[in-house]
């Protein structure tokens, strides 16, 4: 008899690491026979990959847990497995939380889910929360994307910031290396992808734990290094990375991004406040004077770079002419895009023990502060767009316009314009921008003149 198919549905909260890691958990699922199912409900494997970086997100998991748990008490086969940063946090205890769970399993663990997952057929009920060294990925990622795909080179976090889980989730820095990052990237240029992201924590920190150092003490593979060493795959047409720390973020890199072709003209580099007495605190390691100077050089060779940042507001003890510190950086700075939230304690973090924490209305009244002025100033960035050519790369339709298709600028700005996705997908496409909003464009195609072509066709 042939057994029925079993289908699996995974749900994905939080960053672009956790995106990867679920994009290679459905490969393994894949290739241990499973079905992709859109719905939970009908899926036989139920998988969360959680996020706890702020209160919200975490709460959110239990919410979707409970109603799987529900589901099991008729459906006793139902597999529900809880993968991530919330899993790795609260390890055993979400077993004690959430008894109808098979299997806990941290961010370290990704790459052996198929092997935890015998561990479940085989009757145990598992949690997987050690620290492990990451094991070089062999399996196949289900990527969401044909066109564009993440390519990890490093995992973990080696700083400290006083609200973060990430350190204590993720576990100390682990680079790839730079053979087994240009394999992979190799792979996806053979199998058509055009676009490569890569990913760490701190990506800037890239090779600081692999062996080897150069006469003057200096890391012999750094970021800047791996990108020389990558540049050329064949296919692979842009390459970004994120998220960058100021205190690594040297002017070296941004030279190599000024120069290599691929690199695209987008930065991101968080800065999380505008105060030099909020930053210490948070135990940043630079001051707002260095992560102007940051931006600076990037500007002096990347004069029409797009600039993104990550801040928070409300940290504990923020005052409000600290706040406006923050608001000053971002006026001065002009920013294409910022990801802002307001202050989360958090557990096993130093802030969250602190006694000086900030009401909620008076976080979220500086939320919606900085909100607003982000948003006039990206509309303000966009308006360098109109009338201009900008190179997209067609990822996808247009999900509200089925005769539009979508795609990014080098600078990471979402383009819309009219097409069919069949002719265009993968393509780098001239786009005539015609209407610009604050986080996303419209154009036409151009249509270049081709006398050479019609010449050499004769
Ligand atoms: N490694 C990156 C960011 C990782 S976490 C860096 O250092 O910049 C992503 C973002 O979540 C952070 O940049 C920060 O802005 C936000 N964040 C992290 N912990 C938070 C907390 N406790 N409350 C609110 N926002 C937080
Ligand atoms: Fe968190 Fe700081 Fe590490 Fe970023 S650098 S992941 S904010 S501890
Ligand atoms: Fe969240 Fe973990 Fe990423 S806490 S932001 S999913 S590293």
């Amino acid at each position: 008899m042939i057994p029925p198919t079993r289908r699996y549905h995974i749900t994905t909260f939080g960053c672009q690491m956790n995106k990867a890691d679920s994009e290679r958990m459905a490969g393994i699922l894949e290739t241990m026979g499973f079905e992709w199912s859109d719905s939970p409900d009908q899926a036989d494997l139920v998988l969360y990959n959680t996020c706890s970086i702020r209160d919200n997100a975490e709460q959110k998991v239990y919410s979707y847990l409970g109603k799987q748990a529900i589901r099991k008490r008729s459906q006793p086969g139902l597999m529900l497995v809880v993968a991530g940063c919330v899993a790795q946090q609260e390890g055993e205890a979400l077993l004690r939380r959430v008894p109808e769970l098979d299997l806990v399993m941290g961010p370290q663990h990704a790459n052996r889910l198929q092997d935890l997952l015998e561990q479940v057929f085989a009757g145990n009920q598992v949690a997987a929360t050690d620290a492990v060294h990451i094991m070089e990925d062999i399996t196949k990622p289900r990527r969401d994307s044909s066109v564009t795909a993440w390519v990890n080179v490093i995992y973990g976090c080696n700083e400290r910031c006083t609200y973060c889980v990430v350190p204590g989730v993720r576990g100390v820095e682990q680079s790839r290396t730079p053979a087994a990052i240009r394999a992979e990237m190799e792979e996806l240029g053979r199998q058509g992808y055009r676009e490569v992201t890569l990913l760490g924590q701190n990506i800037d920190a890239y090779g600081r734990d692999l062996p080897g150092s150069t006469a003057d003490g200096r890391h012999l593979h750094t970021l800047t290094d791996l990108l020389y060493f990558v540049h050329d795959v064949p296919g692979i047409e842009r390459i970004r990375f994120a998220t960058s720390h100021p205190r690594y973020f040297t002017e070296r890199l941004i030279r190599a991004c000024a120069e290599l072709p691929k690199v695209c003209e987008h930065f991101h580099i968080p800065f999380q406040s505008g105060d030099n007495d909020v930053l210490k605190a948070m135990s940043r390691g630079y001051t707002h004077e260095k992560y102007r100077r940051i931006i600076d050089t990037v500007r002096q060779y990347v004069p029409d770079a797009s600039l993104s940042a990550d801040a928070i507001v409300g940290f504990p003890g923020e005052t409000e002419a600290q706040f406006q510190n923050t608001l000053t950086l971002v006026e001065d700075i002009g920013f294409d895009l910022l990801n802002t939230a307001a202050y989360s304690p958090r557990p096993g973090t130093p802030a969250a023990l602190w006694q000086n924490q900030l009401a909620e209305d008076v976080k979220g009244d500086r939320l919606q502060r900085l909100n607003h002025l982000v948003s006039i100033q990206a509309a303000e960035r966009s308006q360098r767009y109109q009338g201009r050519v900008e190179e997209v790369l067609v990822e996808t339709q247009n999900p509200k316009d089925s005769t539009q298709v979508m795609g990014r600028t080098r600078g990471n700005r979402l383009t819309y314009f009219p097409g069919q996705l069949n002719d265009l997908k993968g393509q780098l496409v001239p786009i005539k921008i015609t209407t610009v909003r604050a986080f996303s464009l419209t154009g036409e195609r151009v249509h270049r003149e081709t006398p050479l072509l019609a010449a050499t066709s004769l």
